[in-house]
């Protein structure tokens, strides 16, 4: 419940996100999330959070980018369709309470629930961290725990890999209200459905591999990155079949161009089309389906004290949620 003045208490159920700041968006992260919010704010009171103190978890080296990246990642959201007049859009660290429970909902979980935490493990293993890891980062899904019942939210779309963490939270509301009495919905995930999105390698599309397209990338960068980008390795020549299911171009289509699809399919396993072909055709087909965004991420940037305004606005109605929890949650454990 977002306590407005002037209005009525939106009574709709409460959905509440979030996303590291890494920078600008890409493909992979417009299908696998960003699509998705925009869905869910016609049926959802949406709380959409820049998730900046999750960055120091493990990239404690690059703070001073964080500012810069949540910007970035805050226009791909408005130019997506993130509406501020709908939804809230907040920054992590400005609202302090989290931290409170952060704290608390530490006293809930044990250290080997947290050390089993598959993504932790993933993570050490990736990061090559060894023994080096921080208190902060073991706590890494405490504090996600805690972004998520500071709101009190019934809801949270994620994508698979984040379903751990949604469990580890469930654990922990539950644990909390055992305890102390009802105090927080139990979440539910809303699994994204389009899940694994190649990136112009064929791999997962990942900044990390450095495979990306850009939502806010221009006809021209759309169309460089498509040009030596993975199609199906069997065509080597020109009058070769094709097989489209293996093929990244071939998704795009899917998801960029659901029309042309058959039609692509077709023309591709009976070489009736060439692959420089295919990806001119397509790169139209995703220039014409972002341009909207584009030019709507753009009016954003032309006038910036508006997007300065919009986080603030967004900062003040999160806080005034997230204080009202904490009151019941401190009424509950009789300390604080
Ligand atoms: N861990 C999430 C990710 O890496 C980001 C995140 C932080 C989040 N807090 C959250 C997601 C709360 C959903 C809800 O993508």
């Amino acid at each position: 419940m977002v306590p407005t003045t002037g209005s009525p208490p939106d009574s709709r159920k409460i959905v509440l996100s979030g996303a590291r700041p890494t920078g600008r968006l890409h493909w992979g992260n417009y299908t696998g999330a960003l699509e998705n919010w925009v869905r869910l704010q016609d049926g959802w009171n949406c709380f959409f959070m820049v998730a900046d103190w999750h960055v120091l978890t493990t990239a404690l080296d690059k703070a001073a980018e964080i500012p810069g990246n949540s910007r970035e990642m805050v226009l791909d959201w408005l130019g997506a369709g993130i509406d501020p007049d709908r939804s809230v859009l907040f920054v992590q660290s400005t609202v302090k309470e989290h931290a409170e429970l952060f704290l608390l909902l530490g006293m809930l979980v044990t250290m080997g629930r947290l050390e089993r935490n598959p993504t932790f493990k993933e993570q050490v293993r990736d990061l090559e961290l060894g023994g080096e890891i921080s208190y902060g980062h073991l706590g890494y899904p405490v504090l996600q725990a805690a972004d998520i019942l500071a709101y009190r939210a019934h809801a949270v779309p994620v994508g698979e890999d984040q379903l751990p963490h949604l469990e580890l939270t469930r654990e922990m509301a539950r644990r909390f209200n055992f305890l102390f009495g009802d105090v927080f919905p139990e979440p539910e995930a809303l699994v994204t459905p389009f899940g694994r999105f190649p990136g112009t390698d064929g791999r997962r599309m990942s900044k990390s591999l450095g495979n990306t397209i850009e939502i806010a990338a221009s006809p021209e960068e759309i169309r460089a990155k498509l040009k030596p980008a993975f199609t199906d390795p069997a065509r080597l020549r020109r009058a070769d079949p094709g097989h489209p299911e293996v093929c990244a171009i071939y998704t795009y289509w899917q998801k960029f161009a659901p029309d042309g699809v058959e039609q692509t399919a077709t023309e591709c396993r009976t070489a009736a089309r060439g692959c420089v072909d295919c990806k001119r055709l397509l790169g139209d087909r995703a220039i014409a389906y972002f341009e909207p965004l584009r030019a709507r991420r753009a009016r954003y940037e032309a006038a910036p004290r508006t997007v300065d305004e919009i986080i603030s606005a967004g900062c003040a109605v999160a806080r005034a949620a997230a204080i009202a929890t904490l009151e019941r949650v401190r009424e509950a454990i009789h300390v604080g």
